[in-house]
């Protein structure tokens, strides 16, 4: 399932990550393209382990911390450093699968990829072009959002990036091993905390109906959960 995650960064957040990114010393994405991705990746990113890219990562990782709506979504165990990327002058990506397991660079640490996130940072109208098309079992869906916003899509999905034709397409991307492998059954952890969470102010806190359901979803993520 495709899900946004609105205002992870503010719009002021979104200006100060751009001040420093449209003048950082931006490189060829096909220097970390894997032999597939080679032939439909057209792109450029910040090289990995930059120090511009490691500190807007890190405040990146700050900010999910402590964003119910990914905590919920995602149920991380690991993330995978947060990476830059920019599309401009025809700059697209083909339709590919990213890889299952990521070394973070520097480390001898794997994240497995449950989840991929794109954090846009740039506004829609800004550039032309430029969807995020995910395929699912209903079809393609496309996102394009506001600066600041982030969308969760399942790493195992076929996705591309249409060509940019004007202006720029700057946006984090990265990649989340979640406690609860099993797409579907995140999914319905989520929709269950989602309603939950929509009952608690309707309801008295001492409900025993919205007690069972939150023992529920603890106890279903109790089942599920491998850290
Ligand atoms: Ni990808």
């Amino acid at each position: 399932m495709l899900i946004p995650v609105q205002g992870v960064l503010s719009k002021d957040e979104v200006r100060q990550f751009r001040e420093r990114l449209d003048v950082a010393d931006w490189q060829d994405g096909l220097k970390t393209a894997g032999t597939l991705a080679r032939s439909v990746k057209r792109n450029q990113q910040l090289a990995d382990g930059s120090p511009l890219a490691v500190e807007l990562g890190n405040l990146i990782l700050r900010k999910l911390g402590s964003n119910p709506t990914f905590i919920s979504a995602a149920l991380p165990s690991r993330i995978y450093p947060p990476k830059f990327n920019r599309y401009a002058e025809g700059g697209t990506y083909g339709a590919h699968v990213d890889s299952a397991v990521m070394l973070v660079p520097g480390t001898n640490i794997s994240v497995r990829s449950d989840l991929s996130a794109t954090l846009f940072l740039a506004e829609p109208d800004e550039y032309e072009g430029g969807e995020l098309e995910i395929e699912g079992p209903f079809g393609i869906q496309a996102a394009k959002l506001e600066a600041g916003d982030m969308v969760l899509y399942p790493s195992s999905s076929l996705h591309r990036v249409t060509p940019v034709t004007e202006g720029a397409r700057v946006a984090s991307f990265f990649w989340i091993q979640s406690m609860v492998r099993d797409d579907g059954g995140r999914t319905l952890l989520f929709d269950l905390d989602q309603s939950i969470q929509g009952l608690t102010p309707v309801v008295e806190p001492d409900d025993p109906r919205l007690l069972k359901l939150t023992g529920v979803y603890h106890n279903l993520l109790r089942m599920w959960a491998a850290t």
